[in-house]
Order: structure tokens, then sequence, then C-alpha cells
């Protein structure tokens, strides 16, 4: 077996808060998370959850108060293993009067990619993140969506074995968040990990082999997204025509559109609802299953959080 992509264990981050710093606030409390070798990894949760915080971590800008994280099977405090890993920034800044073939060149430099290599690798690059029309513009002038693509060519320059975006999608439009999944997905394809944090949550759904939730520092739930939401239970829609009056006392619970209603039943009244529909002269125009979003499933999350921290603040006064 080999060993996750990345692998936390305990990891921990307390931050000093309140008069003069005598409080401590986990920002991350003992997450233990794997992100296995190939897959698109999300890591979702609301503002403050502890995602930057997660990120931060992996990349050595912060420093654990407790626990340990390796990636590609190596501590974290391998710096040669960081040559390995690829990197954006939640908003990333970059000086605005270089364009974007000069930054690359810039990073290229830092990553010592020999100078033979360096020109053909950072067009093969602009290319991927579809600037090859736009590396000579100075990034000022760069949309929002040109920006963040810059920002992922820069993540993957050195051709990283583990990638790691920090809300890659935040801020754009729908064609810019497509245009961020199809690098992503063609991260994937070249066989590379992914692990992105977002809080959108169609997007993760969308992309990832796996999903963890993250909310007040703790993980609350892991796996594929249609698994995470699996567990809740099913109902069935069913959308049918009955024209004039009828006294099916179903119809009492559908919603009615000039003669078009919808039914929503559960998964074990089915079969006898679609009997009594008929007997009711109803014509059947599709029955399809309701299945539950991760959004709600994250909602669900967020708010039995609220409510608890809600109750801890009641019973502290
Ligand atoms: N340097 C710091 N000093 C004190 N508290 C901090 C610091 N950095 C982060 N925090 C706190 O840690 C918690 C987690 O923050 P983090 O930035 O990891 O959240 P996030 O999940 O990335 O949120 P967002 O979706 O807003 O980016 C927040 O409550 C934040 O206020
Ligand atoms: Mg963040």
């Amino acid at each position: 077996m080999t060993a996750p992509a990345i692998e936390t264990e305990n990891l921990t981050k307390e931050y000093p808060h309140g008069f003069l710093n005598l409080k401590k606030r986990n920002s991350l409390e003992g997450l233990n998370m794997q992100v296995e070798t190939g897959e698109i990894f999300g890591f979702i949760g609301p503002n403050g959850a502890g995602k930057t915080t997660t990120i931060k971590l992996l990349m050595r800008l912060i420093f654990p108060t407790a626990g340990t994280a390796r990636i590609l099977g190596k501590p974290i405090s391998d710096i040669d293993m960081h040559r390995d890993v690829g990197y954006l920034p939640e908003q990333p800044y970059f000086y605005d009067y270089l364009s974007a073939a000069e930054l690359l060149d810039y990073f290229a430099r830092i990553h010592d990619l020999p100078a033979t290599v360096r020109k053909e690798r950072i067009e093969k690059m602009l290319q991927k993140v579809g600037l090859e029309t736009a590396g000579k513009i100075q990034l000022r002038k760069y949309s929002k969506g040109m920006l963040q693509r810059a920002g992922m060519a820069q993540a993957i320059l050195h051709d990283p074995k583990v990638v790691i975006l920090d809300e890659p999608m935040s801020g754009l439009d729908p064609i810019g968040r497509r245009e961020v999944r199809d690098i992503i997905l063609g991260l994937k394809h070249e066989g590379k990990t992914v692990m992105f944090s977002t809080h959108i949550l169609s997007d993760a759904e969308m992309l990832c082999d796996r999903v963890g939730v993250i909310v007040g520092g703790k993980l609350r739930g892991v796996g594929a997204p249609e698994q995470l939401v699996g567990v809740k239970a099913k109902a069935t829609e069913i959308f049918f025509e009955l024209t004039g009056q009828s006294a099916a006392p179903l119809l009492a619970k559908a919603t009615r559109t000039g003669d078009r209603y919808r039914l929503q039943v559960p998964e074990a009244e089915l079969y006898d609802t679609i009997d009594q529909l008929r007997a009711a002269g109803a014509k059947i125009l599709s029955a399809a299953q309701v299945r539950a979003t991760l959004e709600e499933f994250f909602m669900d999350l967020v708010e039995a959080d609220r409510a608890q921290a809600a109750a801890v603040e009641v019973s502290g006064k």
C-alpha cells in the first residue's frame, strides 16, 4: 500500500485571543485526514472553519500547536519533498506590472528550472491555463478569472505531484469557475493529486472524488459527495397530468400548476401512489428520485454547530 498523498494526524492550531491574548481558541482541532494519491479532494467548510489554517500548516507557513502531517509519505518539514508540491494561496497577490510570462519566469527561477527548459515550460503552462495569447500583457490588465488562471499556472509550473489550492474558484463567474474546474480535471488526468478548499458546494460536488467537511475547526464528514448525502431518507417526485376534477385524496398533498401536478412521496409508497394516480385517471409524466444535495448536508452540519455554540454560550453565563 502506498502512503496517502497527504495525511494529517491530530493536526491542531491554537491562536491566542481576547484581553492580553490570555484566551486560546482552536482554529483547527485534532484534524485526522487523508488525501489519496490521484484523487481530487475538496475541503469544504463555512467562513472561518479552518480551511486556510490547514493549508497553511501543510505549506509550513504557520506551525502546529500539536500534531503532524505528511505529504507524499514524508514529514512536512522535509524541504526537498516540497519541490513536488504546488500551492495557490487564497487571494494571491502578484506584482501587477509584470506580465504572466514574466511572473512565471520568476517562479521558474525560484524552482531552479534550467534556462533551456524555462521558456518552453512557461509557454506550455500559459497554454494549459488558456493564457497563451495574454502572456505578454501586464497582470494589472487581467480580469479576475485571468489572474486566477495565472495563479494556477504558477502553482503547477514545476510539475508537482501534489497540488494544493486555497479557494481557486472564489470570486469567479460561472465561466471562470468552469475554466478552473477544467484545469483541475486536467491535473487529475495527468495523475496528480489535487486538494482544494472551497465553499462553492456545487463545484465540489461536480469535481471531487471525495470531500472533507470542516466546521468550527473540526472535521465533520469525509467521503464521496453522493455517499455523504446518501445517508438522508430518499423520496421520489412524481410529475403528472390530470384534467378535470378529481376527488383523489393524494391531490391535496400535490403542488398544482394548471393541469400538472408535482407530488413527493417516500420511496416505500411509490408504487401504491402510482396505482392510485392511475386509478384517478392521471397521466404520469415522470418519476424521479429526489437526491439530497451536498448543500443540504452541509447546512445541517453548520446549523447544528451554531446551535451547539449558542448552547455553550448560554450555559457559560
Ligand atoms: N493569525 C490568526 N490569528 C488569530 N486567529 C486566526 C488567525 N488566522 C486565522 N484565525 C482564526 O482561525 C479560524 C479559522 O480561519 P481560516 O482562515 O482557517 O478559515 P477558512 O476556513 O479558511 O475561512 P474562509 O472561508 O473565510 O477562508 C477563524 O476563526 C480565524 O479568525
Ligand atoms: Mg480561507
